[in-house]
């Protein structure tokens, strides 16, 4: 199969900017990406744009991808909204690729943006609540927390996983964040406080939920033949694969798994011709705690059941034999919606060059990386494996 490299990849710092609009937050990580790129970096080379959004707040609901495709310069090309709920980037990551796979075209940007914190917070959660199934989640009062919360108390309920345990990615994603400089909650935090942060949505606390966040990310996907022109050290894409899964909980065959990452992960695996113990550097997407243990799981990392363990053990820390979320995750990075997918992009093209900013997180002679972005509850999902 024809080859699709990555060649360079960009992002804002995340966090709360209120001078800051999407426009702004976007060129800056279209330039942080034309900077990565290492030699001959051209706009007019690039022939579309795939953007990830979920409409800022409503705020910027229509025709937003040519918004800020032409804000940065880039003009008259086609460009396209993408929108999958959280996992919006990581489809516009997808799209990309596919164009370039199919041949329409040679380089192509995939990219996402969303400014979330001009909202207020109760009507942040109802605007989140469109990714649910509005008729019956959103009605009977559940906001993503508490969606995520059925699923957390039913996984301690049937595999015996324990509040710390949840707790224990928290702190883990808050190390890696804090070696971070462009993540949004830079800082260490301890187990005790972890444990003993206001609840949210039981057994869920404030530090096992993401935050809201301003940011964006770019990246820029081309033809195996043309990324010589760019680079010598092109990031390969080696598998890609995408699953929709019920929206609602209560209408899935199985409320602690997630079924839309077995079936996108079981795809990229076959894609790449790899499986779970190849992959050295994973970003997962760690919207909640337990999401990030339903994906060691899902995604093959172990067994079913066994995630809370597999984390005990130390498998995800940097250094472990499978580290998660270097990059600190959604839950101290950031989760900007539309950007998360391409955000995570960003991290493992630097991860897999060895060029992460600050050496303690950099997962060191990783080749292999897997990035998952999950849509809602589980409803879309995107896998991409990529390789050095
Ligand atoms: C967790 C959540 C409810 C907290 O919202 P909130 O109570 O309005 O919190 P605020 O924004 O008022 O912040 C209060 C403090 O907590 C901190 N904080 C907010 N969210 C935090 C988080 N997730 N982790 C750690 N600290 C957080 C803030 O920095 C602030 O600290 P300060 O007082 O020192 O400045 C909110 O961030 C949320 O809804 N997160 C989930 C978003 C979501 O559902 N995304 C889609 C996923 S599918």
């Amino acid at each position: 199969m024809k080859k699709v490299a990555i060649v360079g990849a960009g992002q804002s710092r995340y966090g709360e900017f209120p001078e800051k609009g999407i426009k702004e937050l976007f060129f800056e990580a279209y330039s942080d990406m034309s900077k990565s790129v290492d030699k001959n970096f051209d706009p007019k080379a690039i022939e579309a744009a795939y953007i990830g959004n979920l409409g800022s707040g409503g705020f910027q609901l229509g025709n937003m991808s040519a918004l800020v495709a032409e804000y940065v310069g880039l003009s008259y090309i086609p460009t396209m909204r993408i929108e999958n709920a959280c996992a919006s980037g990581g489809y516009a990551l997808v799209a990309a690729i596919m164009d370039v796979l199919s041949g329409t075209h040679k380089v192509a940007l995939a990219g996402g943006v969303e400014k979330m914190t001009d909202v207020s917070g109760l009507k942040q959660k109802y605007w989140l609540g469109v990714s649910g199934d509005t008729e019956y989640e959103r009605l009977a009062g559940t906001t993503f927390a508490g969606l995520y919360a059925l699923i957390a108390h039913r996984h301690m309920h049937e595999f015996g996983t324990k509040r710390e345990q949840l707790s224990m990615v928290a702190v883990k994603n808050h190390k890696n964040g804090a070696q971070n400089p462009k993540a949004q909650f830079q800082r260490e935090i301890t187990l005790e406080q972890a444990v003993k942060s206001p609840i949210v949505a039981y057994p869920l606390n404030l530090f096992d939920c993401c935050s809201t966040t301003d940011g964006a990310s770019a990246v820029l996907v081309c033809d195996e033949e043309v990324a010589k022109k760019y680079t010598d050290t092109p990031i390969y894409v080696a598998g890609f694969g995408t699953s929709s899964d019920y929206l609602a909980i209560h209408d899935r065959v199985n409320t602690t798994t997630l079924e839309g990452t077995r079936k996108a992960s079981e795809r990229a695996y076959s894609m790449a011709g790899l499986g779970p113990n190849d992959i050295q550097a994973a970003e997962v997407h760690d919207c909640f705690t337990i999401a990030e243990l339903l994906a060691y799981e899902d995604l093959g990392f172990c067994k079913k059941g066994e995630a809370g363990k597999f984390l005990e053990e130390g498998h995800t820390q940097i250094g472990g034999d499978k580290p998660v979320n270097a990059s600190g995750g959604l839950k101290s990075k950031g989760h900007p919606i539309g950007s998360t997918g391409t955000g995570q992009a960003y991290e493992m093209f630097n991860q897999l060059r060895g060029t992460v900013q600050k050496p303690a997180r950099q997962v060191k002679g990783a080749e292999i990386g897997l990035i998952h972005n999950v849509g809602g509850s589980g409803g879309t999902v995107e896998v991409t494996i990529m390789r050095r």
